[in-house]
C-alpha cells in the first residue's frame, strides 16, 4: 500500500452515485440541486452567503455589509452581533431539542456521559461564570489544554460565551510546545486537567502545564483552572490554582451570552508552516460559525436524528468545527471518544459504532489503513448496520483505503465523504455532496458551494487537464482565516503571495499541490511546501530542525518526510554532529527523545542518520530533495549539477 502518485490515481475510473434512498431524503438532493447552488454562489456570493447567515443563525443585530474585501483581509457580516455559544446551545433550549443529547461522551476506562443540550448549556453557563470570577474579561486569550472530556468543549463554549478568545494546545504537545503558544497568544488564564487516558496509559496534563509556567516563563498566566479526571495526585499552586469541580459550586448557572461583533477573535489555532514557529491562525465569529454549519449540513447531510462521529482531537481544527461547533449549531448529537485503537483494544471504534448506533462516522485515512491491517475481523464482529455515511480528512487517500472503507465499514451502502480543507480554511472546501455527487476513490470531487478553487501555475495560469499545478481559491468565503496572530504581515506572504495575483485577484494558496481530471474532478496530491503530514498532522520540517539543533550534540539539521505504508509519512532527520560527539545508538535515542521533549510524540523522528556534510548547493542551501530521495530509498532523479561537493551524495547513498 502506499500514497497515491499521479499515476496510479490517474487511472482511477470507478464512478459511485449516491444510493437513490439517500438521495431522496438528503439535504441536497441531486448534482442539479449542487449545480444550481454553485452557480448562484459563484454568480453572487453575498447575496448567496448573506441568505444562509440570516435562515441559518441567530443574530442579535443584523450586519450592515456583507462582505468588506481589502485583500487580502476579509471582514464578513460586518456590524452583525452574534454570539457562537448562543447559537449551539441557547437557541435549541426554546426548542424540542432542550433535552436531546448534544454531547455523548465515551470515555476511558469505562467511562460514559450524555449532556443534555440544556445540561450543556448549565456546565457551560457555570464555567463563563467562573471564568469571569477569576478575572477573564472580553478579549482575553484561554489556553485550552485538556483531554478528551466533555469540559473540552465545554471550556471552548464558555470562552466563546463571554468573548474570551480560546487557543486549544493538543493534549499531546510537551510543556515546550505549549509555552510557546501560550506565550505567543500571551494567555490569562490555562484550562487543563490533572491528567488524561492516552491508550493505556495517563498523561500528566497538569505536570506539563507546571513546567511552561515555571519560573514565571509565561507571565501573562494568571490562573490555572483543573478539572479532575484522573485523580491522581498533583501539586496546587495556591492562589494559581483552582479545581474546577470547587469552584462550580460557588457559581450561578444563568450567564447571558455576550453580543460579539461579528468580526470579534472567536479563537486562534496554531498550526505549522515552513518556518521553525507555528503561526496563530485566526478565525472569528460570525463566518466561522456560518461556515462551520452549513459545510457541515450539506456535505454530511446531517439531520436531526444522527448521532455523528468525528473521531479527531478537539485540540485540531477537525475538532474544533466538527465536533463542538458546527454539529452543536445544527443542533445534532456529537460523539466524544476520550480512547483511540491500540494493541490491546484494537476493535474500539467499532465498538463504539455498535454501542451508540452512530449515523455518521468520520476519521482520518491514516486509521483506516491501520484498520486494514488489522483485518476485516474485527468490524465484522460488530454489527455496523447504523452507520450510514462515512468521510475522511487530513490527507490524501489512497483509492485502495476508499474501496475497503466503503465496502468493510460502509457495507457498500454508504457514500464515501472525501473533505479537503485545511486549519486556514476553517471548514470543507473540497467535498463531494453525498446525496448528489457520483464519487472517485481517491478524489475529493468537487468545491462547495461558494468555494471557486482552481489548479495554477505560479504565474496563476490555470493548467490542463490532468496536468499537476497549485491548489489556490479565488473568492473570499466566510470561513477563512482572518490573519495570523499579531502577523498580518506573515498572513500576506503565507498565503496570497506564492502565486501571482491574477488579473487583478488575489489567490489564496496554502501549501497544495493538486489537479483536475477530465470531468472537472480534483485530486490533492499533498504539500508542496516544507510541511509533511504524518497521520493526518501537520508538522514544519523546520519546527523538527530547530528542536533537533536546540540540543547541544548537533550541528546542523535536515528533516524530511520519508513515505509510510499507515502513517503516510514519518519523519527521517539527517544530523551532522558537533566536533566532540560521536554517533552511537544511545545517541539516537537521545535526540529522538528531545524532539519529544520540544514539541511532542508526534514530532518524533522515525529514524536519524547521521552524517559528515549536508548535500548543499553552492550558495549553501541543503538539497532537501536528494535527502527526499534518499531516504526513501529511491534512486536520486533530477539535476544534482549544483551540488557542492558530489562526494557528500556518495557517501550518504552508502549510508542509506
Ligand atoms: O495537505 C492537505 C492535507 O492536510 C493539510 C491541512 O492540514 P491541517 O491544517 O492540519 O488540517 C487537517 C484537517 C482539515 C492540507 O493542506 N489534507 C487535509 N485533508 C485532505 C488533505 N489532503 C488530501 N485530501 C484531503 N481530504
Amino acid at each position: 500500500m502506499s500514497q497515491p502518485t499521479i499515476e496510479s490515481v490517474l487511472k482511477e475510473k470507478r464512478l459511485f452515485s449516491p444510493p437513490a434512498e439517500f438521495s431522496q431524503n438528503a439535504h441536497i438532493k441531486s448534482m442539479e440541486e449542487y449545480s444550481q447552488l454553485y452557480d448562484k454562489a459563484k454568480a453572487d456570493p453575498q447575496q448567496f452567503w448573506a441568505e444562509l447567515a440570516e435562515k441559518e443563525l441567530d443574530w442579535f443585530e443584523k450586519w450592515d455589509t456583507v462582505l468588506d474585501w481589502q485583500p487580502p483581509f476579509a471582514k464578513w457580516f460586518v456590524g452583525g452581533k452574534i454570539n457562537i455559544s448562543y447559537n449551539c446551545l441557547d437557541r435549541h433550549l426554546k426548542t424540542w431539542r432542550k433535552n436531546k443529547a448534544a454531547l455523548i461522551w465515551e470515555g476511558e476506562p469505562g467511562d460514559s456521559r450524555t449532556l443534555t443540550y440544556a445540561q450543556l448549556h448549565r456546565e457551560v453557563c457555570q464555567m463563563a461564570n467562573v471564568l469571569k470570577k477569576l478575572g477573564v474579561q472580553k478579549g482575553d486569550r484561554v489556553g485550552i489544554y485538556m483531554p478528551m472530556i466533555p469540559e473540552a468543549a465545554i471550556a471552548m463554549l464558555a470562552c466563546a460565551r463571554i468573548g474570551a478568545p480560546h487557543t486549544v494546545v493538543f493534549g499531546g504537545f510537551s510543556s515546550e510546545a505549549l509555552k510557546n503558544r501560550l506565550l505567543d497568544a500571551e494567555a490569562k488564564l490555562v484550562i487543563t486537567a490533572d491528567g488524561g487516558f492516552r491508550k493505556d496509559k495517563t498523561v500528566p496534563l497538569k505536570q506539563q502545564v507546571d513546567l511552561a509556567l515555571a519560573n514565571n516563563g509565561v507571565p501573562n498566566v494568571e490562573n490555572v483552572l483543573v478539572v479532575q479526571r484522573t485523580k491522581e495526585k498533583i501539586e496546587m499552586e495556591s492562589g494559581r490554582d483552582h479545581w474546577w469541580h470547587e469552584l462550580q459550586l460557588t457559581v450561578s448557572a444563568d450567564c447571558p451570552a455576550e453580543p460579539m461583533d461579528s468580526e470579534d477573535m472567536l479563537f486562534i489555532l496554531y498550526t505549522s508552516g515552513t518556518t521553525g514557529k507555528p503561526k496563530g491562525v485566526v478565525h472569528t465569529t460570525g463566518g466561522y460559525n456560518l461556515y462551520s454549519h452549513m459545510t457541515l449540513k450539506w456535505a454530511f447531510d446531517i439531520q436531526d436524528t444522527d448521532i455523528f462521529w468525528c473521531t479527531a482531537d478537539v485540540g485540531w481544527i477537525t475538532g474544533h468545527s466538527y465536533i463542538v461547533y458546527g454539529p452543536l449549531s445544527n443542533g445534532a448529537t456529537s460523539l466524544m471518544y476520550e480512547g483511540a485503537p491500540r494493541k490491546s483494544n484494537p476493535g474500539c471504534f467499532w465498538d463504539v459504532v455498535e454501542k451508540y448506533g452512530v449515523n455518521i462516522f468520520y476519521t482520518a485515512p491514516t486509521a483506516i489503513r491501520a484498520f486494514i491491517k488489522m483485518g476485516e475481523e474485527l468490524p465484522k464482529a460488530r454489527d455496523l448496520s447504523s452507520l450510514r455515511l462515512l468521510g475522511t480528512v487530513g490527507e490524501p487517500i489512497n483509492p485502495e483505503a476508499w474501496m475497503w472503507y466503503q465496502r468493510v465499514i460502509g457495507g457498500d451502502r454508504c457514500p464515501i465523504v472525501d473533505t479537503w480543507w485545511q486549519t486556514e480554511t476553517g471548514g470543507f472546501m473540497l467535498t463531494p455532496l453525498p446525496g448528489a455527487t457520483q464519487t472517485k476513490p481517491g478524489s475529493c470531487t468537487f468545491p462547495f458551494p461558494g468555494i471557486i478553487a482552481e489548479v495554477v501555475d505560479l504565474d496563476g495560469n490555470p493548467v490542463a487537464d490532468n496536468q499537476g499545478g497549485y491548489l489556490v481559491i479565488k473568492h473570499p468565503w466566510p470561513g477563512m482565516m482572518r490573519t495570523v496572530y499579531k502577523n498580518p504581515e506573515r498572513f500576506r506572504r503565507t498565503y496570497w503571495e506564492h502565486i501571482a495575483p491574477k488579473d487583478g485577484q488575489y489567490l489564496y494558496f496554502a501549501g497544495d499541490g493538486a489537479r483536475q481530471d477530465e470531468d472537472g474532478y480534483f485530486w490533492v496530491m499533498g504539500r508542496v511546501d516544507d510541511v509533511i503530514n504524518i497521520s493526518g498532522h501537520r508538522l514544519g520540517t523546520m519546527e523538527v530542525e530547530s528542536a533537533l539543533v536546540s540540543h547541544p550534540a548537533v550541528a546542523e539539521a535536515a528533516v524530511v518526510g520519508k513515505p509510510d505504508e499507515v502513517k503516510g509519512e514519518e519523519v527521517f532527520a539527517f544530523v551532522t554532529l558537533e566536533g566532540s560527539y560521536d554517533p552511537s545508538d544511545d545517541l539516537v535515542n537521545e535526540l529522538k527523545q528531545h524532539v519529544i521533549k520540544e514539541i511532542g510524540a508526534i514530532a518524533r523522528p522515525g529514524e536519524i542518520r547521521f552524517t559528515d556534510a549536508m548535500p548543499k548547493t553552492r550558495s549553501g542551501k541543503i538539497m532537501r530533495r536528494l535527502l527526499r530521495n534518499l531516504a526513501s530509498g529511491q534512486e536520486v532523479v533530477g539535476d544534482t549539477s549544483t551540488l557542492e561537493d558530489r562526494s557528500v551524495l556518495e557517501k550518504l547513498r552508502g549510508g542509506v
